[in-house]
């Protein structure tokens, strides 16, 4: 039996892909692709992985299973307080803010640990009665979904802390045994959405005074970078900063931007 796609169809499917998402594939992805197209194929009933990807290509799938499609290929890596120096410069930040209000985006927030890391931090350094707020954004409409639950199985809770884990997180107990709830307090602060980076942003985006856009441009090419990077500045205030994963490199793009520090961006 065939673990592979044929190279036509492979290709197909990194162009498809591309389009949609503007993630390019590379071809060692081959085997990781195989086996999420084997699962949605299984899914939808059909035995042969290579049938499956060809109707994908032909259109025959419906807008439903098209979601799905982009849903698995993209990468969801996530986890609370990831690259733990941009939680500390957003607490400074945070500290330093005045009194009308801090808004802060996770422009591709998966399933939402890098929103709620957030949080913790500006509920501890504003308190809860303080104008602020926090938005996440993807483009899986699942991780969306996931965000939004903001429930997560215990062993993600590492990085969070003893004292934010009793602060800020409600331990499952019956069916949700084995899991952990993001508190209500800050589930109601943080709003997700469903966005393309590559598209036209949602209108009701405001702005804000920081933006994390981390571990999700390491997927694109230099003009995809440039025209997401271009976007989601027109979301950042003037004196707001942007983070940038710390594998992803910002410069020589020619972009209106100036680096603060590594992988922490202003303005300019
Ligand atoms: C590896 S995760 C990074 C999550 C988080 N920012 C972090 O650093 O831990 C990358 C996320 O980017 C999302 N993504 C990929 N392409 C996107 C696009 N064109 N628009 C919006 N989100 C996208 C994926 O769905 C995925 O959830």
């Amino acid at each position: 039996m065939s673990t592979s796609l044929q190279p036509s169809t492979f290709a197909g499917i990194v162009a498809l892909f591309h389009r949609i998402s503007g993630i390019q594939l590379a071809a060692s992805k081959q085997a990781l692709v195989y086996g999420r197209l084997q699962r949605l194929a299984l899914e939808a009933g059909e035995p042969s992985v290579q049938r499956y990807a060809e109707s994908i290509l032909k259109g025959q799938v419906s807008k439903a299973e098209m979601v799905r499609v982009v849903d698995r290929l993209t990468t969801n890596e996530t986890y609370f307080f990831r690259e733990p120096k941009h939680f500390e410069d957003l607490e400074r930040r945070a500290d330093q803010a005045g009194d009308d209000g801090f808004k802060v985006w996770s422009a591709a927030s998966s399933s939402g640990e890098e929103a709620y890391s957030i949080c913790m931090v500006l509920a501890d350094t504003l308190g809860m009665k303080a104008d602020w707020e926090v938005w996440g954004s993807d483009l899986s409409t699942a991780m969306v979904q996931a965000a939004r639950q903001g429930l997560y199985p215990l062993d993600r809770a590492e990085n969070i802390g003893p004292e934010r884990l009793r602060r800020y997180c409600r331990r499952g107990q019956g069916p949700y045994d084995g899991q952990l709830l993001v508190a209500r307090e800050l589930r109601q602060r943080t709003q997700f959405l469903s966005a393309n980076l590559m598209e036209r942003l949602p209108e009701n985006l405001p702005q804000f005074d920081v933006i994390f856009l981390r571990n999700v441009l390491i997927y694109f090419d230099a003009d995809a970078k440039k025209k997401i990077v271009r976007s989601v500045l027109q979301h950042l205030k003037p004196e707001g900063v942007l983070y940038s994963g710390h594998a992803e490199s910002l410069g020589g793009l020619d972009l209106p931007i100036r680096t603060l520090q590594p992988a922490i961006y202003a303005h300019g």
